[in-house]
């Protein structure tokens, strides 16, 4: 069997069309959603991706109130903006680009950012609402995944899903929202880890392979079973000569040999990537929506 190749660059241009029509009819109301988004310090891979976030931002019309400070900002100073961003009624959500550097405190940051806010999908109270089932912001790369998924068909009701990775920002809340009793749950979900004693045991068995875990070659094509729905969350930069910039990205998938068992997988680039921003978009406009009054 070869795969056929799940799209995320087509999955999420898609629902950026029908979320800027959603927009465009918001303004009509007087209604503009506003992103505030917080880069501290140089990381090349968080650079680029705020620059795509902006792009993708100004591209279906949500406001954006970017803020890029320096490496040694002080944690007074951060919090402040958190504050003066959950104080501004122009913005809807505040992310806060993650990780930040050495000797600030991510944890206390997050914490301080509204939870009504927070379209990250981060903040503990958030988390709490989402594993007991409760309305709230999903975390934008797993509802990016679980997007992916529905939107090719692939059925969640009681299938077997194996997790490669328990980061909170993936693993664990992917986990959770697979796992819970509606329609984008109801599957039968194995979290793996690097304790795991046999990976390959677990991922052989599984209708769906879910892999998160940052490193290349995590999952082969002897581990999966013919058939089986493959999802790589992995970016990884690996050394490449023949390129211009010295490196190119691969995922935690050997997609070439895996591609040629699984009957959907997704590319790196291209498959996880795209949905990410997307689901944030996303979540800035529920946020607005429900600001202005147009939710309950
Ligand atoms: N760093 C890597 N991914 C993310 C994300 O989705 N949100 C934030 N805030 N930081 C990140």
């Amino acid at each position: 069997m070869t795969a056929q190749i799940i799209d995320g660059k087509q999955v999420a241009a898609d629902m950026r069309a029908e979320l800027k029509d959603e927009v465009a009819k918001l303004k009509e109301q007087g209604v503009v959603p506003g992103l505030g988004v917080v880069l501290v310090g140089e990381d090349p891979a968080s650079q680029s991706y705020v620059r795509a976030k902006e792009r993708a931002c100004e591209d279906i019309g949500i406001y954006s109130d970017d803020n890029r400070l320096q490496a040694d900002i002080s944690q007074e100073d951060l919090m402040a903006l958190v504050e003066k961003m959950n104080n501004d009624p122009k913005i809807n959500g505040i992310l806060v680009q993650l990780p930040l550097p050495k000797g600030l405190n991510e944890a206390e940051v997050l914490l301080a950012i509204d939870p009504a806010k927070d379209v990250d999908g981060f903040h503990p109270m958030n988390v709490g609402k989402m594993v007991v089932g409760e309305k709230a912001f999903r975390p934008c790369t797993p509802h990016g995944v679980i997007q992916l998924l529905l939107r090719s068909g692939v059925t969640l009701e009681g299938a077997e899903v194996v997790i490669v990775g328990r980061s909170n920002i993936v693993g664990k809340p992917l986990a959770n929202m697979l796992s819970q009793k509606n329609a984008t749950g109801n599957a039968t979900v194995t979290v793996c880890h690097t304790r795991t004693k046999d990976l390959a045991a677990h991922t052989k068995r599984a209708d769906i392979v879910i892999a998160a875990a940052g490193r290349p070659n995590t999952v082969t094509a002897d581990m999966v079973k013919e058939g089986v729905v493959v999802i790589d969350v992995g970016v990884n930069r690996v050394e490449d000569a023949t390129k211009k910039r010295g490196y190119r990205l691969v995922g935690d998938v050997d997609f070439e040999a895996v591609k040629e068992k699984a009957s959907f997988i997704t590319p790196v680039p291209g498959g996880v990537g795209p949905m990410t921003i997307t689901m944030l978009l996303y979540n800035t406009v529920e946020s607005a929506k429900r600001a202005a009054g147009l939710l309950e």
